[in-house]
C-alpha cells in the first residue's frame, strides 16, 4: 500500500479575493473543487469591495467546506491536512479562511499548512498535467501580479525573475472593460469580446520591449492610457467604438508581451518548459499565442484548464498535499494572514517561523487597486 505520504489527502481554503474556494486532493488527484464566488455583489462597484468580500466569506465558507468533502466523498477525519492561503491578499478576506482552517485544524486534530497564494496557481497544474518538472519557468498573471518565476522546488524555492512596474494584467483587462462599459470583471468578457475582433485593427503600444528595457519586467500602464485615449478620442468626434476590434487589439498587445518574454525567460535560462497560471491564464488568446510560440521554441507548454487558473481551493489543496508529501513543517496554530507575504516564502510555518520580511513595506494585493 502507498505511503499517505505519497498521496496525501488535503483540504485547501481559499479566500483571498472574492471567490471562497474549497478543494480536496489526494496527491495529485483533484478529488473536489468547490467555489462560491461574491462577483456579482462587487459588480456594481466596479471592483472588489474587500468588506463585502470578507461578509460573504464568512457566510460562505462552512457550506463551502461541507460541499468539498461531500464532492470528494470523503470524511473531514480522513484528512491528511488542511492547508489555507496565508497570503497575499485582502487582509480581512485572508483572516476568515486562515481562522476556518485554525478551527478545523484544531478540532480534528490535523495539520495546518498556511501557504502562499502565488505558488498555488503554479502548483495548481499538477492536478492537470503531473508533478512539475524542477527546475519549472512559471508566467503568473492574475489580478494583482504579472510575473515571470523560476522554481527549483514549489515548496521551498521560488524566485522571481522579472514582474510588472505598475498594473497587472488581469488589472488591465478590468480597467479596459470599465472604459468600454463591459462590465466585471474584465477578462472573461474582452476575451469573449476579441474573438468575433481584428487584433491588428489597431496598433496598441507594447511595454517595455525596447532593447534597453529590463527583459523580464512588464509595464501596462502605458498601454491602458494609449487605450483609453483611443477610445475617448473616437467619443469625442461623435464616431462609434469599435469595441471587438478594440478589445482584439487590446488584448493582442498584452498577450504578446506576456508570451515573448517568458519563452525568452525560458530560453534564457535553458529551461524546457513553461506553465502559465493565475485568472488571466483562462484566456483563450493567451492560451493559443503561448502555444504557437512555445512549439516554435521546442518549449513544452503547461496551463491547467481554464477553472483551476481563477481563485480556487483546489489550487491551495495541491500545495499543501506537496508539502505533506515533501515532509515541510506544519504551521503552527499562531500561524496569521499576511497580506503582503512575498513570492519567495511558499510556505509560512507561523508565528514563530520566517516572518522576516519587510512589513512596512506594503505590496500591491488582488484586486484591491481597482478604485484607482
Ligand atoms: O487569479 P485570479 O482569479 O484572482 C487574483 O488572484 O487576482 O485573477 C483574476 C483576474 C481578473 O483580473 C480577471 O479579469 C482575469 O483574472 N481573468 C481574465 C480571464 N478570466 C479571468 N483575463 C483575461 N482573460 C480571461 N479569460
Ligand atoms: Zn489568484
Amino acid at each position: 500500500m502507498a505511503d499517505t505520504r505519497d498521496e496525501p489527502l488535503v483540504l485547501g481554503i481559499e479566500t483571498s479575493c472574492d471567490e471562497t474556494g474549497v478543494g480536496v486532493v489526494r496527491g495529485t488527484t483533484l478529488l473536489a473543487d468547490a467555489v462560491a464566488s461574491s462577483v456579482d455583489e462587487h459588480a456594481r462597484f466596479g471592483g472588489v469591495v474587500p468588506e463585502v468580500a470578507s461578509r460573504a466569506h464568512l457566510e460562505a465558507m462552512v457550506p463551502t467546506i461541507q460541499r468539498a468533502l461531500k464532492d470528494a466523498g470523503v470524511s473531514a477525519k480522513d484528512l491528511d491536512g488542511i492547508a489555507v492561503t496565508a497570503g497575499p491578499g485582502l487582509a480581512g478576506a485572508l483572516l476568515v479562511g486562515v481562522s476556518a482552517a485554525k478551527a478545523y485544524a484544531y478540532a480534528l486534530g490535523k495539520p495546518l499548512y498556511g501557504v502562499n497564494h502565488l505558488a498555488s496557481h503554479i502548483c495548481v497544474d499538477q492536478l492537470e498535467h503531473g508533478a512539475l518538472p524542477e527546475p519549472t519557468m512559471a508566467l503568473l498573471v492574475s489580478g494583482g501580479h504579472s510575473s515571470l518565476l523560476l522554481s527549483t522546488d514549489i515548496t521551498s524555492d521560488v524566485r522571481p525573475l522579472g514582474a510588472t512596474i505598475d498594473d497587472a494584467a488581469g488589472e488591465a483587462f478590468d480597467k479596459i472593460a470599465r472604459v468600454l462599459n463591459l462590465g466585471f470583471p474584465g477578462g472573461p468578457v474582452i476575451d469573449r469580446y476579441a474573438r468575433e475582433g481584428d487584433p491588428a485593427a489597431i496598433a496598441f503600444p507594447r511595454g517595455l520591449t525596447g532593447p534597453r528595457d529590463a527583459a523580464y519586467d512588464f509595464s501596462f500602464s502605458g498601454l491602458k492610457t494609449s487605450v483609453a485615449r483611443w477610445i475617448e478620442a473616437k467619443r469625442a468626434a461623435g464616431e462609434d467604438v469599435p469595441v471587438r476590434d478594440v478589445a482584439a487589439s487590446f488584448q493582442e498587445a498584452v498577450v504578446d508581451v506576456l508570451t515573448r518574454k517568458a519563452v525568452r525567460a525560458c530560453k534564457d535560462e535553458g529551461v524546457d518548459h513553461l506553465m502559465i497560471g493565475g485568472g488571466v491564464a483562462a484566456n483563450t488568446r493567451l492560451r493559443a499565442l503561448a502555444q504557437e510560440r512555445c512549439e516554435k521554441a521546442g518549449i513544452r507548454l503547461r496551463v491547467p484548464r481554464p477553472k483551476l487558473c481563477t481563485d480556487n481551493g483546489a489550487m491551495v489543496a495541491a500545495l499543501g498535499a506537496e508539502m505533506v508529501a515533501r515532509n515541510r513543517a506544519a504551521s503552527d496554530l499562531g500561524l496569521s494572514a499576511d497580506s503582503s507575504l512575498p513570492v519567495t516564502e511558499p510556505h509560512v510555518p507561523g508565528a514563530h517561523g520566517a516572518h522576516a520580511h519587510d512589513h512596512d513595506h506594503v505590496h500591491e494585493v488582488s484586486k484591491d487597486n481597482l478604485y484607482s
